[in-house]
């Protein structure tokens, strides 16, 4: 007999069933699902609702099932439908005519949009602590680094000498946005919508904010239509996650270049990559290759959650079931690219001489000697020309622009002197541009300092 079968006169079909039935999935959220329970019935014992007894025994017993549970002593039934029923039935069979009483002034619709969102507040932080995680890595790996001077790139050609301090950082202000933008999405997900039953409330008198109180929620939901039907907080975690997959994997697709023959800017450890089944030589990048291939199922899943919302009448509708497993999937795929990404880059070994060798070819001081000149009175449109044909005579010599001698510098501008080789050493160019948010050790060295504080990383 289902929990609802009361004006049913013939059973589900088995097809229906399997069809409906969200415990394969949903049953990750039983230990959410018994505490919300465990509030609610707390709440119905010291509102008068059911007695201060039956609420202990349901209380108890509730307790009891979470610890069989994770024990692994309970099989769940996929006739049950999904969590909530399951956990319901199962302590209805433990403690008879009490436990029917949990469900008094609840519905599954407020109880599921519960579950989720005491599930996600938990997977937010967790996730929020692997950001740190990476942070305080890339905080480490850029110290050691403030001085490794590599090119800047623009449409992927060099383009201006940077450090690969600074260029991580770059990285770590990403993240940083990842984080904030986590702890905005947790301030909407942390509203308790209990009390809001199918859609129109309830007419016993629930103390919402007692549960609320009980299970570390901030506020309770407005509006019940709305706390039933509203799963934009479900989307708007998975359009962060997406945010966060996005940066994670343009950065992957930087270690799998640098890491390649032709860059040689880093090397991986061997125990972050894999080998060939046929080339013995092969050292492949895999794991930076799948977190850049994996941001496409966190991009889908959010595109499918939006797209099973944007048709839907107030307030709940079964459709909403659909949210579960593009959620679950977006957060278990983020969880398994963090820590991994996190020791890939831990573990890497930076070739700095092969960074520098790249820095002094492809003329990346070009826009140093061009200020040079317009620091001794030419106007910059000019010396932006003067300079061109300068990188057109070097490239025909075959020489770089340091290489050449006073002499050939000075056919092209009379305003050139001996000081000129200093200003477009690479050092010189890094160490010059010093302004804030530039890559100068000093400045790179303070921001440094800046996200230690802010992360409390040591
Ligand atoms: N398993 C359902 C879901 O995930 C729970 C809510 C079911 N509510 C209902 N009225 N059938 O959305």
């Amino acid at each position: 007999m289902k929990l609802w079968g009361g004006r049913f006169s013939k059973n589900t079909a088995k097809i229906t069933d399997d069809f409906n039935s969200s415990i394969r999935f949903d049953c990750r959220l039983y230990k959410h699902d018994i505490l919300g329970s465990i509030a609610h019935a707390k709440m119905l014992g010291k509102c008068g609702i059911i007695s201060e007894e039956e609420a202990s025994l349901i209380c108890r017993t509730l307790e009891e099932i979470l610890r069989d549970i994770e024990n692994g002593l309970v099989e769940f039934d996929t006739e049950a439908e999904d969590i909530h029923m399951n956990i319901e039935k199962i302590l209805i069979s433990r403690i008879g005519d009490t436990g029917k009483k949990l469900h008094t002034g609840r519905s599954r619709n407020d109880q599921v949009a519960l579950d989720m969102r005491m599930y996600l507040k938990d997977e937010i932080d967790s996730i929020k602590a692997m950001i740190v995680d990476l942070i305080g890595v890339l905080v480490k790996k850029a110290e050691e680094n403030l001085d490794t001077i590599m090119p800047g790139y623009t449409h992927m050609q060099r383009a201006q000498p940077v450090t690969l301090a600074h260029h991580f950082m770059a990285y770590v202000q990403m993240f940083r946005r990842d984080y904030d933008r986590l702890s905005d999405c947790y301030k909407r997900v942390n509203v308790m919508p209990l009390g809001s039953g199918a859609l129109a409330g309830t007419t016993y008198n629930l103390d919402r904010y007692f549960v609320a109180s009980e299970l570390g929620f901030d506020s309770i939901t407005e509006n019940s239509i709305d706390a039933v039907s509203d799963r934009d907080f479900i989307i708007e975690l998975n359009a962060d996650l997406s945010i966060l997959m996005m940066h994670l994997s343009r950065f992957c697709e930087e270690i799998v270049l640098w890491c390649s023959h032709e860059f040689s800017f880093i090397e991986l450890d061997d125990a972050y990559c894999t080998g060939s089944s046929i080339m013995p030589q092969k050292k492949n990048p895999d794991v930076a290759e799948l977190v850049r291939g994996k941001t496409g199922r966190v991009y889908g899943n959010l595109l499918s959650i939006l797209t099973v919302m944007k048709g839907l009448p107030l307030a709940y509708n079964k459709d909403m079931q659909e949210d579960k497993e593009a959620i679950f999937d977006s957060i278990d795929t983020v969880k398994a690219c963090l820590p991994i990404f996190t020791k890939m880059i831990e573990t890497m070994t930076v070739r700095k001489n092969k960074m520098y060798e790249a820095v002094k070819k492809g003329f990346i001081n070009a826009t140093d000697l061009a200020d040079y000149l317009v620091k001794k009175g030419v106007p910059f449109r000019d010396s932006h020309n003067i300079v061109g044909r300068l990188v057109a005579y070097s490239i025909e010599k075959g020489k770089n622009l340091d290489d050449l001698t006073l002499d050939e510098f000075r056919k092209f501008s009379e305003k050139i002197a001996e000081d000129v080789y200093t200003v477009i050493s690479p050092e010189t160019c890094v160490k010059q541009r010093k302004l804030p948010g530039g890559p100068s050790y000093e400045t790179v060295a303070a921001s440094i300092q800046k996200t230690k504080e802010i992360f409390n990383i040591k």
